[in-house]
């Protein structure tokens, strides 16, 4: 039995990322029963404030120097979340594009848990280190298509920057989902979702 975990960084409960993440989840769910899908909705899930304190106790484990007792509270929630992450065995991530990146809640969900020792390690020799080497779907929603022959691949930071994290980590097996352009402006969005679902099946039947 395998342990899915779900994450959503769309607030909305009909976007287009969310309905692929749909058709993707129900097709495999058909097709593997017995496995768990857990689900992470970004906007009503409660993270610890990455304030000073937090900051001082990542330093604090990079320095290999002891926490004050705020810090290591803090620190605990932070491991707990990192943990719990690394707890799945596949993941699945819906991703909009916000402002050529990605939402600012899954942004500070990566700065929770991208922790030195716990998803990545570094060393002068090896450099970085992935922890993670877990298969994962990337879900991406955008109002403009960005892809090769829009003349807009540059301006893309959010598929190459979420793409970048995930290789960090460790993660290899990577497939990615782009569902664009969604704006109603274009007659091309509903092909465009039904694509994006199409695709969401296929690869579902093999994750
Ligand atoms: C704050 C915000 C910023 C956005 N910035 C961009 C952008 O830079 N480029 C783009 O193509 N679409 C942008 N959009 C549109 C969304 O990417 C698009 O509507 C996408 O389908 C949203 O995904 P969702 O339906 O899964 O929420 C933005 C939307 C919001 C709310």
């Amino acid at each position: 039995m395998a342990r899915i975990l779900r994450i959503s960084s769309s607030p909305r409960p009909r976007g287009c990322s969310t309905k692929i993440a749909d058709a993707f989840v129900n097709e495999y769910v058909s097709i593997n029963g017995s496995d768990v899908v857990d689900r992470i909705d970004l906007w009503s899930y409660d993270l610890p404030e990455l304030d000073s304190v937090a900051i001082e106790a990542k330093y604090a484990v990079l320095r290999r120097a002891n926490h004050s007792e705020s810090e290591r509270s803090v620190w605990r929630r932070i491991v707990d979340e990192a943990e719990k992450f690394k707890a799945y065995d596949k993941y699945i991530f819906s991703v909009p594009m916000w402002n050529w990146g990605i939402p600012f809640i899954l942004k500070k969900y990566i700065d929770t848990i991208t922790q030195p020792g716990l998803l990545f390690e570094w060393s002068p020799k090896a450099g970085y280190v992935g922890l993670v080497n877990k298969p994962v779907v990337a879900i991406y929603s955008s109002s403009f298509d960005y892809g090769e022959g829009s003349g807009m691949t540059g301006m893309d930071h959010q598929k190459r920057y979420f793409d970048h994290w995930l290789r960090v980590i460790g993660c290899r097996d990577i497939q990615s989902i782009v569902v664009a352009p969604t704006s109603a402006a274009f007659s091309e969005s509903v092909v465009a979702l039904e694509k994006a679902k199409q695709q969401a099946r296929e690869i579902a039947r093999i994750f």
